[in-house]
């Protein structure tokens, strides 16, 4: 199965998902949407009022946010993807529960591996646990944390910055160091630098992506590394915890393969009509490669009775 196919068989999954009580609630479960080559993915909370009744995330006033917090990274809906921890919304947008962040587990995980990220952006503080657990979205947020060659940044979610609004510009500076942090993500795993933030390959998917080897051991000793956002955070981060934490991809290595690819082939894929983002970075000079007849953003078919989920190649 290739990974447009197996993105199709996970969102049916999800759509029928029965694996928790949030499944008897919810209008339309929200499993994720974005470029599924993205080099940069979010995760966020849980599907709020509007993303219950759309079927697609963060499409509300933190939606909205996020769209422009995009733009400040050189991104938009159709370069990056963007997913959840919980796939439904919980009754009044109460906090996810364990139960329910382990019912959904399985389906983030795979996510994880199908995009195989070279950069992983957490909204917030549940996405940021599975990754910085016991730590303070306060004192980490715009850090970075490189394991296993993907880099890993824990933000504010874009709603703090609707509850509190001096929140918001500390958002913006986090999100402006993006650019720089995939730089390092791409030269880190062997790929072409680009001056500025060029959006990831829109060439077409490589149908079987070979099986991965064994994933990499973590290292359990490297240091953290501070951007200006992290500056109050001077404590210790307890590095076993992450190390325990972060389960490297299998499919890590392949990022090399990514990596390989030449820079031609790195054109911008069509912007989505509703995003409200800044323009990314222009796109490479055109080659034979770029001007070919580009993929076009597929739709997965859904049932009737759910909205479509968009999912760009
Ligand atoms: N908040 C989230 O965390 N996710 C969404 O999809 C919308 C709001």
């Amino acid at each position: 199965m290739n990974r447009p196919e197996r993105f199709e068989r996970l969102y049916a999954e999800v759509r029928g998902c029965e694996r928790c009580p949030l499944a008897a609630t919810r209008t339309c479960s929200v499993p994720g949407e974005g470029n599924i080559n993205a080099e940069v993915m979010f995760i966020g909370e849980a599907p709020g009022a509007n993303e219950d009744k759309q079927g697609r995330p963060f499409v509300g006033a933190a939606g909205q946010f996020l769209d422009e917090l995009l733009g400040h990274a050189g991104l938009d809906r159709s370069s990056a993807y963007i997913c959840n921890v919980l796939k439904c919304r919980p009754p009044n947008n109460r906090d996810p529960l364990p139960d329910e962040i382990e019912a959904c587990r399985d389906y983030l995980d795979e996510q994880i591996d199908l995009i195989d990220p070279l950069v992983i952006v957490t909204l917030g503080r549940y996405s940021m646990a599975r990754y910085f657990p016991k730590q303070t979205i306060s004192r980490i947020h715009g850090t970075v944390k490189e394991v296993a060659g993907r880099f890993y940044v824990p933000m504010y979610h874009p709603a703090a910055a609707l509850h509190q609004g001096g929140l918001r510009q500390v958002i913006i500076e986090d999100f402006r160091k993006l650019p720089g942090i995939l730089q390092r993500a791409r030269r880190a795993a062997g790929a072409p630098v680009m001056p500025g933030l060029a959006p990831p390959p829109a060439a077409p998917i490589v149908a079987a992506r070979p099986a991965a080897p064994p994933p990499p051991p973590i290292p359990d000793d490297e240091p953290w590394e501070y951007e200006d956002g992290g500056a109050d955070f001077d404590g210790e981060p307890p590095m076993e915890e992450l190390a325990v934490a972060v389960e490297p991809s299998p499919t890590a290595p392949l990022r090399q393969e990514r990596g390989a690819m030449p820079a031609e082939a790195v054109a911008s894929p069509p912007r989505d009509a509703g995003a409200a983002a800044e323009p990314a970075a222009p796109p490479p000079a055109p080659t034979e490669e770029s001007t070919a007849p580009g993929p076009t953003p597929s739709r997965i078919p859904e049932p009737i009775t759910q909205p479509q989920i968009r999912l760009f190649d």
